[in-house]
């Protein structure tokens, strides 16, 4: 007997093949290419800050974190993540075996849809979403179903839950609800009343959550952040997701984390273990001073990022763009048909010769491509002057 190799078959795994090359990966290319303000990534461009990053250093020439640490994480930043749930939210967690760090929410977030999730079983989630939602649920199997958050452009343009849609898209083969609060990319914020709905909707048909909450201290005006693991009948059943990349602005550490039941954290951590094991050590013990940092910081951030996104929406509105206004993250989402364009494709190809600005086309946050075809996001987890100018030049553009 030969090996059998076949020509008709793509290298790709064909579950991951509608998972090309990332929109991120072409529209930085087209940054650099162009000289273009890069609008278009979610990080920020100035570190965070100093004494968290002099966490790092110690740590790393102490020798703590330098050789691989403990699978679940290391104890001071299991402590410090079950200290800011309780001190924040009054949710108590035993660090020992209900907290697990991770590479980041990104790891979170497949480790939790590896172990929970089986061929066959059906994942609901809030659409448009975080790209990575899509590939992980195929990873595991699973048969994503959309539900499509509206825009509504009666007084504050927002996009809104239809917990109507939300129910109907529950089935007997529903496995899990995947909800992402603070909502990337529209910026809306779940309220109350909406998690509190969700809440009763998956006790009653007896699912799983998995909710993404990394924007969690991005949260303006009257919005608020309530994890969905305080609501009845929740903890038991709610993998809650954070991650020190965007609270702090060390993307690039990738250090996340989730809490949840012994027995939860135990199947996730069996995904885990095999995906990195473990990952940035030094790091996880500069993340656990970071998150016992004082109110001020936390609050200071939110301003920081409250001033920058009314200079950003303010700039986008007087170019001419419907703009809706984010409750939470640090992203905007813009319609462009008062532009006169309505593929936000087409749109954001042009737009760092046209303007010298580069966005994310929505659309490759959907299912239904044409649901979001018309929505452009931009990020403003940028310094002042750079915002600055880069709605100078979308107002120049719009002529
Ligand atoms: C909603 C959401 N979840 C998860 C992540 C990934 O977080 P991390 O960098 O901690 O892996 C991001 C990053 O943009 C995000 O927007």
């Amino acid at each position: 007997m030969t090996a059998m190799t076949s020509t008709s078959r793509p290298f790709l795994n064909r579950r991951l093949a509608e998972f090309g090359t990332t929109i991120f990966a072409e529209m930085s290319a087209l940054a650099v290419r162009t000289g273009a303000i890069n609008l278009g990534q979610g990080f920020p461009d100035t570190d965070g800050p100093e004494e968290v990053r002099e966490a790092a250093v110690r740590a790393l020439r102490d020798g703590r974190g330098n050789q691989y640490p403990p699978g679940p994480g290391v104890p001071e930043l299991r402590g410090a993540v079950a200290a800011h749930q309780l001190r924040r939210y009054g949710l108590s967690y035993d660090p020992d075996t209900e907290v697990l760090v991770t590479a980041g929410a990104t790891e979170a977030i497949a480790a939790a849809l590896l172990a929970l999730v089986e061929p066959g079983d059906e994942v609901v989630a809030l659409e448009p979403y975080y790209d990575s939602y899509a590939a992980c649920i195929a990873m595991a199997g699973g048969t994503r179903v959309p539900v499509t958050l509206r825009p509504h452009v009666e007084g504050e343009a927002s996009f809104r839950l239809d917990l109507d849609e939300l129910r109907d898209a529950v089935t007997d083969r529903t496995r899990l609800l995947l909800i992402n609060t603070p909502h990337n990319p529209t910026g809306t914020v779940l309220t109350r009343a909406e998690l509190a709905a969700i809440a009763e909707l998956a006790v009653e048909r007896d699912l799983l959550v998995v909710t993404d909450e990394v924007y969690e201290h991005l949260v303006f005006d009257a919005a608020e952040h309530v994890p969905l693991a305080t609501f009845p009948g929740m903890r038991e059943r709610t993998v809650t997701i954070g991650s020190a990349g965007k609270t702090f602005s060390f993307t690039g550490w990738k250090v996340g984390w989730i809490t949840s039941t012994p027995t939860l954290v135990a199947a996730v951590r069996s995904a885990k273990q095999f995906l990195t094991y473990v990952s940035s050590g030094p790091f996880q013990y500069a993340v656990a001073e970071a998150l016992a940092l004082p109110d001020e910081y936390f609050s200071a951030f939110r301003d920081d990022l409250l001033a920058k996104r009314d200079l950003l929406s303010a700039g986008l509105a007087a170019a001419g763009f419907t703009v809706f206004r984010p409750a939470g993250t640090y992203f905007v989402t813009t319609d462009i048909r008062p532009l006169g364009e309505s593929d936000g494709f087409a749109f954001c190809r042009a737009l760092p010769e046209r303007a010298g600005v580069v966005a994310i086309p929505n659309a490759v946050f959907y299912d239904h491509r044409e649901a979001g075809a018309p929505f452009v996001r931009f990020t403003f987890c940028k310094q002042t002057g750079v915002l600055e100018e880069a709605v100078r030049r979308l107002k120049a553009a719009a002529g």
